[in-house]
């Protein structure tokens, strides 16, 4: 059983002291009969909560796929510039969302959205070994070591070590599309392997998080929320 107002305020967009207002001036129901106490202990699972009628969905966790643009930060609030979390539709929005694993901002494609900080862990935590995969568009074509190399554990500029990579080319040319899967997100990591290796790194896209692919119909800047198989898949 939780409070009315706190589970407002958990499951929207509202405010603790928006959500009493709401419930105050009438236009909260609880299973159709208006209730006008904000103590009011309900049971989310079996009953329904309505604001202007429209129900108030209820999910202890909610996770969402974003195809990111580049030109966005990958943080939950930013007071100048807008963040992934900004993308999210307006009733979307709750308290406690934040993205599981950060990307440039000049960094395309997959962002998993959430307010699960056990989930964001398990996927994120290099001990978990869960693979994240990226395109990559290169200034030239890559020395022809760069695969065993990265697969060793390549040393950093600045003298950090990473844990072994899988690199692959898609699309052969002067300016390559290759494929890097990593098992850790350090900072600006393909960019520094690259650079360690002579090469720039002029496009980058993240496409797969564990089993989970980019739903490739999602345009840029567009998100939906996982299904149940589909965040178990990311940690499998
Ligand atoms: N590696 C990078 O260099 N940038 C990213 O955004 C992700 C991985």
């Amino acid at each position: 059983m939780e409070r009315l107002d706190k589970f407002l305020c958990s499951q929207s967009n509202l405010t603790r002291s928006e959500a009493g207002r709401a419930i105050r001036s009438g236009r909260v129901t609880v299973d159709g009969a208006v209730c006008r106490q904000a103590a009011q202990k309900i049971n989310p699972d079996t009953q329904t909560v309505a604001v202007d009628g429209k129900a108030v969905g209820y999910a202890e966790f909610v996770y969402w796929m974003l195809n990111k643009p580049a030109g966005i930060l990958c943080v939950s609030r930013d007071p100048k510039a807008p963040t992934v979390v900004d993308l999210l539709p307006p009733d979307a929005r709750r308290k406690g969302l934040f993205p599981a694993g950060r990307l440039d901002k000049d960094t395309h494609g997959m962002v998993l959205i959430t307010d699960d900080g056990d989930f964001a862990h398990r996927i994120l935590s290099p001990r978990h070994h869960i693979p994240k995969t990226y395109h990559a568009r290169l200034d030239k074509p890559m020395p022809p070591d760069t695969p065993q190399r990265f697969a060793a554990g390549i040393t950093l500029g600045d003298g950090e070590e990473c844990k072994p990579a899988q690199v692959r080319l898609l699309e052969e040319g002067e300016a390559p599309l290759v494929e890097i899967v990593l098992v850790e997100g350090k900072y600006h990591q393909i960019k520094r392997m690259f650079a360690a290796v002579g090469c720039h790194v002029d496009w980058l896209k993240r496409v797969k998080m564990g089993g989970l692919s980019l739903d490739e119909s999602l345009a840029e800047g567009e998100c939906r929320l996982l299904t149940s198989a589909e965040k178990d898949r990311v940690s499998s």
